[in-house]
């Protein structure tokens, strides 16, 4: 080694490997993400990145929790409804849903609904290879075909719905999770890629008293809490950053003004961590917003969807009216 080669390796800054340039391209969005939000004040954190493997299982466990409503309201709505419901969708239908999960509500769908083809569509491709083969077993008479897609983004339909009627299901208010104007973009994006005259089926959160929406991302036995923490883990295993979750807390509220549940991981500590060799500093106190849940009243949604391409058709809430059911179609 000669001499000045010597003092370039002293001098030099430490260069951590770009991490980006070597994953694959979901990743590199991934830490794009991180990064730009981490670099944002205040900090945040897209809520699309909690749905790892573990991430949604432990979504599933939240959905089971007795202070979380909304999943067994909807439900009850669907069950109860499913007959009219039904009735709203063509024969020979393809089926499109906007992030499938364990796809526990479409089958309410597909057991009244005259579809032929059901195309559930999640970013957690793992979780849905083996929840899509599962219902594909269940039902021979029906095709399915999964689609791993970012359903925020633009994505391609599978060749075989082309020339069927179809119809979108978008349950569990994960709307409500957009800022109202991606939510609009949403709808928009939505009614170009299932042509006019399709049907959206569509579940919403409704505003309600802030004690309920704050127990239900507040449940006792911690599962939310997980949910939320589970982030900061999926950011160290994947992107090699140095978060510790015991530095952080689980923090959701309601913001009134804002109609809003919000999720925060605060820092217990003033701190440092490193996310692909750069730095970002923590007050005590400090949070990185992951959520946002937004609650509409019927009213606000209808605006929103014919704002945004689609005409209200028809609606269905449980007793308590804390959710609601909207069927749309689009012009
Ligand atoms: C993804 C919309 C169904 O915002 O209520 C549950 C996710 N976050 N508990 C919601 C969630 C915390 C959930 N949805």
């Amino acid at each position: 080694m000669s001499m000045s080669d010597h003092e370039v390796l002293m001098t030099a800054p430490v260069r951590l490997p770009r991490l980006i340039e070597t994953l694959d391209e979901e990743s590199a969005a991934f830490l794009t993400d991180v990064l730009t939000g981490l670099s944002a004040d205040p900090k945040t954190i897209p809520p699309k990145y909690f749905y790892d493997e573990r991430g949604s299982q432990l979504f599933e466990a939240i959905t089971r929790t007795p202070e979380y409503y909304p999943t067994r309201t909807e439900i009850g709505i669907l069950e109860r409804h499913a007959g009219d419901i039904a009735a709203l969708m063509p024969k020979g239908a393809a089926m499109v849903e906007f992030g499938a999960g364990a796809i526990t509500k479409a089958r309410i769908l597909l057991g009244a609904a005259p579809i032929e083809i059901f195309v559930p569509v999640d970013i957690s491709a793992d979780f849905l290879g083996g929840e899509a083969s599962r219902l594909q077993r269940e039902r021979p008479g029906l095709t399915v075909l999964p689609v791993a897609a970012d359903f925020t983004k633009p994505f391609t339909l599978p060749k075989a719905v082309a020339g069927r009627p179809l119809v979108g299901f978008f349950p569990g208010s994960t709307l409500g999770n957009f800022e109202p104007h991606e939510a609009a973009a949403f709808l928009k994006h939505a009614a170009n890629m299932l042509g006019s005259g399709s049907t959206l089926i569509i579940g919403i959160d409704l505003v309600k008293d802030p004690e309920v929406l704050s127990r239900a991302y507040n449940d006792e036995a911690g599962v939310t809490a997980a949910f939320n923490l589970n982030l900061l883990r999926r950011i160290d295993r994947e992107l090699g950053a140095d978060f510790d979750t015991a530095g952080f807390w689980h923090r959701a509220f309601y913001n009134r003004e804002r109609m809003r549940v919000e999720m925060h991981l605060a820092s217990r500590v003033r701190q440092r961590v490193r996310v692909d060799g750069r730095c970002f500093d923590f007050r005590r106190g400090e949070t990185i917003h992951t959520e946002s849940s937004y609650k509409y009243t019927p009213e606000m949604f209808r605006a929103l969807a014919l704002g945004s391409g689609w005409t209200p058709a028809a609606m269905w809430l449980d007793e308590q009216q804390w959710f609601s059911v909207h069927a749309l179609t689009a012009r």
